[in-house]
């Protein structure tokens, strides 16, 4: 991983609760220099000082790259402490969700390069997915180093637009949730049909996994696998004729289900 102008230069990470975190230890396992981190944070936690890390004191003047890891409703009280590193050449990297490249354009000023991401949960055992999009000064060169900063916490993906973002948020963003409650409602369904509690939860937790493993792994695409372990006549049919029904199955209450979420992800970032 090339990661010698953080080195340098220096990083700053404004807030370090879960996605901070994730990141930080990923940079710290991929060589980057705790002394090279300056991380912001009100309550730093009893993991984030047994780094040796450089935390809450003085920044440097034009450290390489921002990461601005916040939540949204903090994010006024937040900006100021490093509203001074914009207009140059610093990187700036947000993950927040809902905060707009035009809102840090306005706080940072319009030179400044800023990459806005979208990660996952996953991130937190490094099997996240990161989209990302940046203003209009970042630089190929740039681009591939936020790329290579979030690929510690899984894969990245690049959009074309900001406006892809809300549809990111519905299906990847927010998507954990969705297959959480997949576990959960697989593993109730196992317990009403006589299984006892944990030997369901277990079932269903592995199930979810290898299925998802052997999609990311495999040629095929899910459609096909589907079909692959669906016999006619037989037992996965039966469940299949269920999920896949026209309008009370999977299609219809997902196609609702990721609407609701893209629709929430607009209003929040016009709040
Ligand atoms: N978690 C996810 O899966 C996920 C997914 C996509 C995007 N994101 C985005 O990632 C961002 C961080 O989420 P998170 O889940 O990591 O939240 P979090 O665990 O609450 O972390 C936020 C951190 O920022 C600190 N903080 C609060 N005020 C601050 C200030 N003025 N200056 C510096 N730090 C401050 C918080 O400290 P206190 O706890 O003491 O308040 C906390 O340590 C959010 O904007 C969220 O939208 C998260």
């Amino acid at each position: 991983m090339n990661m010698s102008r953080v080195a340098e230069q220096g990083l700053v990470l404004l807030g370090c609760g879960k996605m901070g975190s994730a990141m930080l230890a990923g940079w710290l396992d991929h060589g980057l220099p705790a002394a090279s981190v300056w991380v912001i944070d009100p309550n730093p936690s009893e993991w984030l000082k047994a780094q040796g890390v450089n935390i809450n004191t003085p920044l440097p003047e034009a450290p390489a790259v921002v990461l601005v890891a916040v939540k949204p409703q903090m994010m006024g009280e937040a900006l100021p402490a490093i509203q001074a590193l914009g207009g140059g050449s610093t990187m700036f990297i947000s993950v927040a969700a809902g905060t707009s490249l035009a809102t840090f354009e306005t706080v940072l000023g319009q030179g400044t390069p800023i990459v806005r991401a979208m990660p996952n949960t996953p991130a937190a055992v490094r099997q996240g997915i990161t989209a990302l999009i940046g203003n209009t000064n970042i630089s190929d060169e740039d681009m591939a180093l936020a790329e290579t900063l979030l690929s510690t916490i899984g894969e990245t993906v690049l959009l074309q637009d900001e406006g892809q973002i809300d549809a990111v948020t519905g299906v990847s963003g927010s998507g954990p949730a969705y297959v959480f409650h997949l576990i959960e409602t697989l593993a109730q369904a196992g317990e009403a049909h006589g299984l006892s509690p944990e030997l369901a939860m277990k079932l269903a937790k592995s199930t979810v996994a290898g299925a998802g493993a052997l999609a990311v792994a495999a040629d095929e695409d899910p459609s096909q696998l589907r079909v692959n372990v669906t016999s006619p006549n037989g037992t996965t049919q039966a469940a299949l004729e269920v999920l896949m029904h026209e309008d009370q199955g999977f299609p219809d209450l997902l196609h609702r289900a990721v609407g609701a979420a893209i629709n929430r992800s607009k209003e929040l970032s016009r709040e």
